[in-house]
């Protein structure tokens, strides 16, 4: 059985390498001085919600004590995730993280109409009753602060200065304490989403420390490969994992999807040229199609260059490498119009 896995969010032994990451975001919310929030920036299909899941998975075994800053109250620490992506408002923004709280404590409040109050509720329950500082995971952050300000952009100014002044302190629960951290994903820097989204900087005020995820090193690569195919009786050499990473640059999704390919070839082909013109081929194919499927207003300045940048390295072979480029290329000019 082909052991790589490309559709969905990896999790358990499959997470591979993600160790400085993680060590950053313990520290910046809880094991340093001060509780703090992260952004993580990174493309589509990077590794941002498999990471989320990671640390959330942490609560089975994390055993460190918070002692939020300014008190000496010592709290244990949940991790609770939430993807936002589909959330129109500042209520169901609230709603989300008032389900997670209440699927990981299994509280019984009753469920009131205003997503705020609910989430007023549920975290004076898991800080004042059970000792708990949370650290919030919420993913797709941008798409929902796009949702927001597409709508009005003073009403999405007006969430992200209420959730920093959260972030200080809330008054209803203990005052001058920091209760809750976040850690946020997004496709978009903080600064190109304002920008891009009319969003007044100052108005919003969020203090986060930034993260950019990192794409896979041509060596982890090789260590991905290893690991995924541990119980193989057949490894890669080194040719073919170079043909790899030429092609992917290390992208997570796509180095899955192309250890996949080639796995499967490896398969049935023996003579080595032969192997090299069929992956190279079909994952062309797919890149194609895939960059076409992601393209247009969704995407990030940053992610349409950086992208670039990696078609130039990449080895697609003639035909597909101008096809992409041109695509990038329109998509790029679309979003630079005034
Ligand atoms: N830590 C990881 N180890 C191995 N593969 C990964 C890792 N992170 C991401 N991937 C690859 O990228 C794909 C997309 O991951 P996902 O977490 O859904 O990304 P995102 O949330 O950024 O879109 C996965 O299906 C997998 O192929
Ligand atoms: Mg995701």
């Amino acid at each position: 059985m082909n052991p790589f896995v490309y559709n969905s969010p990896v999790r358990g032994k499959d997470f591979f390498n993600r160790e400085a990451p993680v060590t950053k975001i313990l520290k910046e919310t809880v094991r340093g001085k001060s509780q703090g929030s992260i952004w993580i920036t990174g493309e589509r299909q990077i590794g941002k919600t498999s990471l989320l899941k990671h640390i959330q998975s942490l609560n089975d075994t994390f055993e460190d004590k918070v002692k939020p800053y300014g008190t000496d109250k010592s709290l244990d620490v949940a991790f609770i995730f939430g993807n936002v992506q589909g959330c129109e408002n500042e209520d169901e923004f609230y709603n989300t993280l008032w389900q997670g709280l209440k699927d990981y404590f299994d509280f019984k409040l009753r469920k009131t109409n205003n997503g705020y109050q609910n989430f007023i509720n549920a975290m004076t329950e898991v800080y004042i009753k059970r000792k708990h500082y949370i650290v919030f995971l919420i993913d797709e952050f941008d798409a929902f602060i796009e949702t927001m300000s597409y709508k009005d952009a003073q009403v999405a100014t007006n969430f992200l200065a209420k959730l920093s002044s959260l972030l200080q302190e809330v008054d209803e629960i203990d005052e001058g304490t920091k209760t809750f951290s976040c850690v946020f994903t997004a496709n978009h820097d903080i600064k190109e989403l304002l920008n891009q989204n009319h969003i007044d900087n100052r108005g919003s005020g969020l203090i986060v420390e930034a993260l950019n995820l990192k794409w896979f090193t041509k060596s982890q690569v090789r260590g991905l490969a290893d690991l995924y195919m541990r119980d193989d009786d057949f490894k890669f050499t080194n040719k073919e994992i170079d043909l790899c990473y030429k092609s992917t640059q290390g992208y997570p999704y796509f180095t899955q999807k192309m250890l996949s390919l080639m796995y499967d070839a490896r398969k049935i082909i023996t003579d080595d040229k032969q192997f090299r013109n069929t992956v190279k081929n079909e994952f062309g194919e797919m890149f194609k199609d895939t960059i076409e499927d992601w393209g247009g207003d969704k995407m990030p300045i940053r992610t349409l260059k950086k992208l670039m940048e990696m078609v130039k390295k990449m080895d697609l072979g003639r035909s597909f490498t101008a096809v992409v480029m041109k695509s990038l290329e329109i998509y790029l000019r679309t979003k630079l119009m005034p």
